[in-house]
């Protein structure tokens, strides 16, 4: 039996991969909270570590609030860099195997196709260069692992761009949405479940691997995908603009290329409009019953 810590377990990726575990047998899954563990106290990780056995470290936790990150560089860094530093150490002093999650803003967003692994990282804003910082800790730190980048996450947990658009129609409250970013919406769901089958499948490769649904989306192709699939594109207020005022810089263009990850894993990710479509399915289906 596999033995899988998940930290940060309030999150939305923790709780996807808590339901995508129904569907795996051969794997016992152990979920600590922020309360539980926190990350970026380097004494209590070393002490939480101690006397325990794991096969795997699914590393889900992360300061992730971008807009709010220009202003608490501190506390970003503390868990997305110093945090996974901890959390890293503890991988290699005990010989378990870090699953770590990180972003497509680690790239500046100046290319016009899609980022492979290898592309030059330069982070625009502070949430991404946190990140960039846990991922060269953990490679500094020499524990096994693989980091997978992905982009623009969403799911039925949360805050995320699909529960604010639901929220905003369900209250016939007007949105605009900015037509300046070009990324993929990457449904949680899939994530988690990738990182589960790679669990399974013993996957000897490891390094940095991206993952993310397939094709390309601006934010407004997003919310009116969403809207359509729920049945309420005709009643939305919905509006574009190309001015959306944030205090983060963001990418204007951050696809990630996804080759790398289908080679090693042989998963191949769904276009993201049919995994959409999916979760919105499994949403309507839950509520009726
Ligand atoms: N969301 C996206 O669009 C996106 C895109 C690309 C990559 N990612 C990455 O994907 C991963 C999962 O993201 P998510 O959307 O699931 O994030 P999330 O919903 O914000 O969950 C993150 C969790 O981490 C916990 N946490 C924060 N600081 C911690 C600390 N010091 N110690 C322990 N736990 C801590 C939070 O605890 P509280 O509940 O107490 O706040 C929260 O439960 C993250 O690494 C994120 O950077 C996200």
């Amino acid at each position: 039996m596999k033995q899988i810590l998940v930290t940060g377990a309030n999150g939305q990726l923790a709780k996807c991969i808590k339901d995508a575990a129904n569907n795996y047998s051969g794997m016992e899954l152990h979920f600590v909270t922020r309360k539980e563990l926190d990350i970026s106290n380097a004494a209590a990780v070393s002490v939480w570590f101690e006397n325990k056995s794991f096969d795997y470290c699914i590393n889900t936790a992360a300061y992730t609030n971008v807009e709010k990150a220009e202003s608490e560089k501190d506390a970003a860094f503390a868990t997305n860099a110093e945090g996974v530093k901890n959390v890293a150490n503890a991988c290699k002093k005990y010989g378990i195997t870090l699953i770590h999650i990180s972003t497509d803003y680690v790239f500046d967003g100046n290319k016009t196709s899609p980022y492979s692994e290898e592309d030059k990282t330069n982070p625009i804003n502070v949430y991404g260069a946190s990140k960039l910082k846990g991922e060269e800790n953990i490679t500094a730190s020499g524990c096994k692992h693989l980091i997978m980048r992905t982009s623009w996450l969403y799911s039925q947990y949360g805050h995320n761009f699909f529960n604010t658009v639901l929220r905003f129609a369900s209250e016939g409250k007007p949105l605009t949405v900015t037509t300046e970013q070009t990324g993929v919406p990457t449904n949680a769901n899939d994530l988690a479940d990738a990182i589960l089958k790679i669990v399974m499948g013993n996957a000897e490769a490891h390094g940095i691997f991206h993952f993310s649904n397939r094709g390309n989306a601006t934010w407004y192709d997003f919310a009116e995908a969403i809207l359509e699939f729920t049945g309420q594109l005709a009643g939305a207020k919905l509006a574009k603009t190309n001015h959306y005022r944030t205090f983060a810089k963001r990418p204007k263009y951050s696809i990630l290329n996804t080759k790398r990850f289908s080679e090693a894993f042989g998963i191949v990710p769904l276009p993201w409009r049919e995994s959409l479509k999916e979760l919105v399915k499994i949403n309507l289906t839950k509520k009726r019953n």
